[in-house]
């Protein structure tokens, strides 16, 4: 008899990350569990809590048949053998590290649950990312009872991307599997290895320490959002030069020892994770007296938010130094395309510093658009929100993109330049629309890291 998994947190990990091994391993029962009724409710629907291309698909594959949602929280803990951990573990708002951080009741609050309602041993996999050495907190609280159930602690962290998550778990780059040095912790990884082996090649499911395993995913994230923020930064410079900066990356890239990904200049990085897990790394590395360290990683973050006050700042410069009372439509909201994520998205703080101005902010977005509503709800009526693209640019001074969505390459251009006022800017916070035929067709064109296109200019 396979032996029961159960993952509490039926959020953008949990929710894909169990869907899949329910798909790939169907012997398994496989519960998601969440205090969130609503997201239960969904994930039980037609109409699932996330937007993620073919989740749809592996969910309908396996619900009702090997994959349950529900809140009986207890009673999942009870009949599980192996718990994946995945609740959210955000930046922490208020006291000691706030704004720095990670915030970690709801994975305290998880682990007192486990302990409450557990009868039989257990396997906990620590699936959420968490601050190194968290593992040993986590054991000391399994330990904490009286009951004679043993806890054998793992780290196991994600590393899938919005809007790539089926295609990331059906071939990860690899799977990471941390436990302590026992016996009782070889034979829990040794299960989990066998879990993954399912679909997964043997070579790409790694072990490690479990302290490796924990810090691995901080500083995995802080490696590609540091590779974003030094494009960005090196943007400027080209904007200076007149260095085109997609030429600059492409040929950095060629080269093999640094290879071409994650050298998008544009908005900055955005989504739930690379921001609050930079800043996580940060203070951990601050606690343990590493200010150098600390101030390096920070930076990451630093020029993140400079690229943004730079975007609108670019705006407004070329918009003869003012954009109050101008339409402005804000192609994008989700903070990468594929998504209906808005968490930490770029466009939030464009928006806002472009109300700041008082510009007329309309926003658009395929998929984003009741998240934005209400990311944005303090703002009240100084921002529109309109699904169809063209309505918003109808009568717009300028269009800035902030999410490169595939449909909005395929846009009638000529159509959205007759409806908008003379003379008509786009911004491309993406780099990813062709500018040179967009010049010609008269836009004044603005991208990240390239010389303006402008019909103003003499
Ligand atoms: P999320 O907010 O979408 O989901 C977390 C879920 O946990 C929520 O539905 C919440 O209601 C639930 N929860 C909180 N406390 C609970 C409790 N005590 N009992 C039951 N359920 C509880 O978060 P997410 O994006 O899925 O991220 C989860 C973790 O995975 C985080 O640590 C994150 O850093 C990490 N991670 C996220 C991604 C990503 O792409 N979003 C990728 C890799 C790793
Ligand atoms: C990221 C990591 O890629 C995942 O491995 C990790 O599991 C996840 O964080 C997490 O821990 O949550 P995600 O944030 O979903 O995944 O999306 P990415 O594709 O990494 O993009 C992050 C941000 O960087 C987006 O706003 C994207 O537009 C931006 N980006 C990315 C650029 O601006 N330029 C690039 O070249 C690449």
């Amino acid at each position: 008899m396979k032996r029961n998994i159960l993952c509490i947190g039926a959020g953008y990990v949990g929710g894909p990350t169990m869907a899949m091994i329910a798909q790939q391993c169907p012997d398994r029962k496989v519960t998601v569990v969440d205090i969130n009724e609503a997201r239960i409710r969904a994930w039980n629907s037609d109409s699932l809590p996330i937007y993620e291309p073919g989740l749809a698909e592996v969910v309908n594959a396996c619900r009702g048949r090997n994959l349950f949602f529900s809140t009986d929280i207890g009673r999942g803990i009870a009949e599980a053998d192996i718990i994946f951990v995945s609740v959210n573990t955000p930046t922490k708002t208020f006291g000691q590290g706030a704004g720095c951080a990670a915030d970690l009741q709801y994975w305290e609050k998880t682990a007192r649950l486990i302990l409450q309602h557990a009868t039989s041993d257990k396997i906990v996999v620590e699936k959420s990312t968490l601050p190194v050495r968290t593992a040993d907190a986590l054991s000391r609280i399994l330990r904490s009872g009286d009951s004679a159930v043993h806890f054998e602690v793992l780290s196991n962290p994600e590393f899938l991307a919005e809007g790539t998550a089926i295609a990331d778990l059906t071939h990860p780059d690899r799977v990471l599997i941390g436990g302590a040095d026992t016996t009782t912790a070889h034979a829990a990884v040794a299960e989990l290895v066998e879990l993954y082996a399912a679909w997964v090649p043997r070579e790409r499911i790694l072990t490690a320490n479990i302290w490796s395993s924990e810090l691995t995913k901080l500083a995995a994230n802080a490696m590609l959002a540091q590779r974003v923020s030094s494009i960005n930064a090196l943007s400027a410079l080209c904007e200076a030069t007149e260095a085109n900066v997609a030429e600059v990356a492409r040929a950095i890239g060629m080269d093999a020892r640094i290879g071409p990904k994650f050298l998008r200049a544009g908005v900055g990085f955005g989504g739930s994770c690379f921001h609050k897990d930079i800043l996580n790394l940060v203070y951990l590395c601050e606690s343990y007296g590493l200010t150098e360290v600390a101030n390096f990683w920070r930076q990451v973050v630093v020029i993140n938010n400079y690229q943004q006050n730079r975007f609108v700042a670019t705006m407004v410069r070329a918009m003869f130094n003012t954009v109050a009372e101008k339409r402005i439509a804000l192609l994008g909201f989700a903070f990468k395309a594929d998504t209906g994520d808005t968490r930490e998205s770029p466009a939030n703080r464009i928006a806002r510093l472009l109300v700041d101005e008082h510009a007329r902010v309309v926003i658009s977005d395929p998929r984003a658009l009741d998240n934005a509503r209400t990311d944005l709800a303090s703002l009240g009526d100084h921002v529109l929100f309109e699904p169809d693209p063209y309505v918003a640019v109808a009568g717009a001074d300028a269009v800035a993109f902030l999410t490169d969505w595939r449909e909005y390459r395929e846009l009638d251009f000529p159509r959205l330049l007759r409806s908008m006022r003379r003379p008509a800017f786009l911004f491309d916070g993406r780099s990813f629309l062709d500018h040179d035929a967009l010049f010609r067709l008269g836009f004044n064109v603005h991208a990240i890291g390239r010389t303006p296109l402008s019909h103003l200019d003499n």
